[in-house]
């Protein structure tokens, strides 16, 4: 009997020891502290023994219950320590670990400003196919066939008739031989071309606009981008129309914006001008109306188109458009 005490301990202790975790010390404690444990056992089996015997044994007994308990109970504060400093152990009382907030990246900001400016003023949304076949990025928007003008374009071909689409354009295309006059949208989307500095990316985002209806004028137009300039950069900004060319407009105009820097004074991101070019723009070309079924007789339109990255540049102050695709947290968290 006293050796299978002596034994009992040994084994025990054995076993406290090499416990990794609190389910393991658990069952330890079942095993010989719990109702029917080995050491529980034992003391039933007290009275087996001489009446002599028992007093001593039982002593022998009440230490060892006594010891087993206060190890298992050291062992168990170790691991919740040792856990606690790894990381894995869930200690409810320490103070809480806030969640990084979220937020928007620069470039859906500015687009869901346009959105929200453009539907305020009747506009609906439209889309289409990033690859785009030859004739609706260039052939419906009456670019002809050996224009240079294609070749500004810096096309990313797939084959010899696909192409990544170069501008949000041929969803006017698309849109109008969907459905008859009025139009009244703006399309928003991704486009690529072969050039890459630091005001250029080989993909990027423009916003289109088209609005076709009866008697539509140049002054609706001015109309329509005034506000939008004035709502997206400040009342106070200035606009200029130079005029352009585009294929598919007659006439065609860029539009500039007072410097947002030096408010027209001339700094160096307007060179000096005191204007930043901010979007394309005209008349729809009485050519395009043929091409998709429309009677220039009867309506009349206009379209803009102008890039999201520059939008977001000019208002922020942006100096490198790749800073908005490598995202860095930390550029990206001053928005
Ligand atoms: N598609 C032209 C470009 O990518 C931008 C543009 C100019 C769109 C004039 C228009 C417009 O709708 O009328 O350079």
């Amino acid at each position: 009997m006293a050796l299978d005490i002596e034994a009992l301990r040994a084994e025990a202790q054995d076993l406290i020891k090499a416990a990794k975790d609190m389910d393991c010390l658990s069952q330890i404690r079942i095993r010989y502290l719990g109702r029917k444990g080995e050491l529980t056992s034992l003391i039933k089996n007290i009275g087996h023994l001489p009446q002599e015997e028992r007093p001593k044994f039982g002593e022998r007994l009440n230490q060892l219950k006594l010891a087993l308990t206060r190890e298992i109970d050291e062992k168990q504060e170790a691991i919740k320590k040792l856990s606690a400093k790894t990381g894995t152990g869930l200690d409810l009382t320490l103070p809480g670990i806030r969640p990084e907030r979220g937020r928007k990246h620069p470039l859906t900001q500015i687009l869901e400003e346009t959105y929200h400016i453009f539907t305020g003023l009747g506009f609906k949304i439209a889309e289409g196919p990033e690859i785009e076949t030859d004739y609706y990025n260039f052939g419906a928007l009456n670019f002809p066939d050996d224009h240079p003008a294609r070749d500004m374009h810096d096309s990313f071909y797939l084959g010899t008739d696909n192409l990544l689409r170069t501008h949000t354009s041929p969803v006017q295309i698309r849109v109008m031989k969907s459905q008859p006059p009025p139009v009244r949208i703006i399309a928003p989307g991704k486009v690529y071309r072969r050039d890459a500095d630091i005001t250029h990316t080989p993909m990027f985002h423009q916003v289109e606009g088209l609005l076709v209806d009866n008697d539509v004028s140049f002054s609706d137009l001015k109309g329509v981008l005034t506000s939008f300039v004035h709502q997206m950069f400040g009342p106070d900004k200035r606009l200029r129309f130079r005029p352009s060319f585009f294929p598919f407009t007659e006439p065609s105009a860029e539009i500039d914006i007072s410097c947002v820097m030096c408010m027209g004074k001339g700094c160096r991101v307007c060179s000096q001008s005191g204007w930043l070019e901010i979007l394309g723009a005209g008349m729809v070309h009485p050519n395009v109306l043929n091409e998709v079924g429309y009677d220039p007789e009867q309506v009349t339109g206009f379209a803009f188109g102008a890039g999201v990255e520059r939008i977001a540049m000019l208002k922020y102050g942006v100096d490198d458009i790749r800073l908005f695709f490598e995202n860095d947290i930390r550029f990206l968290r001053q928005f």
